[in-house]
């Protein structure tokens, strides 16, 4: 029976991952560790919590000691790190958490796989989640490779840039075996309603304005977080040591057209007439440092992983609005209490 560490698992994509790898591996025995921070919440994992192969363990990765404790204890032969503070706005406000959880959390995982992995080091593996934020911005042509220099804009890509330095470092210096993926942004349930996707339904269900930055003219690669959790497990399992894979949907979209099409399929959802929910769209204040364009080249993972995404576009935000509209008390129970005073903070005149 194989132990995997993985971190962040009751947030957005450690849910599906977590789901994914109990579910797909009995013989694996899978430890979640997460300080469920605001982004965190066990709701998403109830189908599993009592699988026998799964364990809970709430705790911050800052807290160094706590880890070679938890190394010490249990032989882990694979980590696959997701836990982070995972959005943009939230870095220009409050950049500290982002370098303490993603920098120092990281290197205290690093720290202590080293440490634990000494005497062993063989068939272990430390696997890095990262974004495709790190090379920064494109302009109307080109890709994301693996080789691109990074180029990090926002306090959150520096500090995953930062990281994905770090855990290189570790390979290179310590030999720690490592691999690294870069994604793009993912779309689907149980995804906190702070980002663009899950905000957008909530607020045209409560017929609140959606705010978009800018002019709405930049564009992200879009990617069904299942299609990201299958790629996860093919370099968990089949990936070259030391080596980077972009994961990406190949799936560009600005941000106004991406609106429209979900602002469409609420009009039809929720039977509202034809245009209503465009009604909503209200222009605001740009985003500091906003990157304007990202896209990846996935084809090092389609080509030497055989990888690639299983959804169209059009079938995954269909299935994901259904989801938001279907988990109704999911929603309602993470837009209450704290994340009402955030949403006054962000969305207020004077932000930044
Ligand atoms: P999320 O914000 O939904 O979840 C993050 C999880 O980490 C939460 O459960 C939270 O409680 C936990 N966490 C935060 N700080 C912690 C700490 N100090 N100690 C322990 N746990 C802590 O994030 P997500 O969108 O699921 O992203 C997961 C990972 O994937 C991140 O590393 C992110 O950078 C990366 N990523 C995300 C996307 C995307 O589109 N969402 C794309 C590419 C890469
Ligand atoms: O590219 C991968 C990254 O994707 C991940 O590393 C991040 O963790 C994840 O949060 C996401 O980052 P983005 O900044 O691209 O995602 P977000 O959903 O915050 O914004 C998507 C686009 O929509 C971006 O151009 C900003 C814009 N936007 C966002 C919000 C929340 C708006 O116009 N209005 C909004 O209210």
């Amino acid at each position: 029976m194989k132990t995997i560490l993985i971190t962040g698992g009751a947030g957005f994509i450690g849910s599906h991952l977590i789901r994914l790898f109990v579910n797909k591996y009995p013989n694996y025995k899978i430890i979640n560790l997460d300080k469920l921070t605001y982004a965190g919440n066990l709701a998403n994992l109830t189908d599993i919590e009592n699988a026998p192969n799964y364990e809970f363990v709430k705790r911050d990765i800052v807290d160094g000691d706590f880890i070679q404790r938890l190394f010490e204890k249990n032989t882990i032969d694979g980590v696959i790190h997701l836990a982070a503070e995972s959005h943009v706005d939230r870095s220009i406000s409050n950049p500290m958490e982002f370098i303490q959880t993603n920098i120092v959390g990281t290197v205290n995982l690093l720290n202590a796989a080293k440490h634990g992995w000494k005497d062993k080091i063989e068939g272990k593996l430390f696997y890095h989640i990262s974004t495709d934020e790190v090379y920064g911005s494109l302009g109307d042509t080109g890709f994301f490779t693996e080789t691109t220099a990074y180029d990090p804009h926002s306090p959150y890509s520096a500090s995953k840039a930062s990281s994905d330095h770090l855990v290189r470092s570790y390979h290179d210096t310590f030999g720690l075996p490592i691999v690294i993926s870069n994604c793009s942004n993912n779309y689907g349930g149980y995804q906190f309603p702070e980002k663009l996707i899950p905000l957008f339904i909530h607020n045209i269900k409560n017929n609140k304005p959606l705010p978009v930055y800018g002019k709405g003219e930049n564009v992200r690669d879009w990617l069904y977080v299942e299609d990201h959790t299958a790629a996860i497990d093919l370099i968990f399992h089949k990936g070259k040591k030391g080596e980077t894979y972009n994961i990406g949907g190949n799936n560009e979209w600005t941000n106004i057209d991406l609106i429209r099409v979900i602002c469409k399929t609420m009009d039809k959802k929720l039977d509202r007439k034809e245009g209503s929910s465009e009604q909503l769209i209200t222009f605001v204040k740009d985003r500091a440092g906003h990157d304007m364009r990202y896209a990846i080249d996935s084809s090092k993972l389609q080509n030497e992983l055989n990888w690639k995404p299983s959804l169209q576009f059009e079938e995954g935000i269909e299935k994901t609005i259904n989801w938001y509209l279907e988990n109704e008390d999911w929603l309602n129970n993470v837009t209450s209490g704290d994340y009402l005073k955030y949403y006054k903070e962000q969305y207020s005149e004077n932000r930044y």
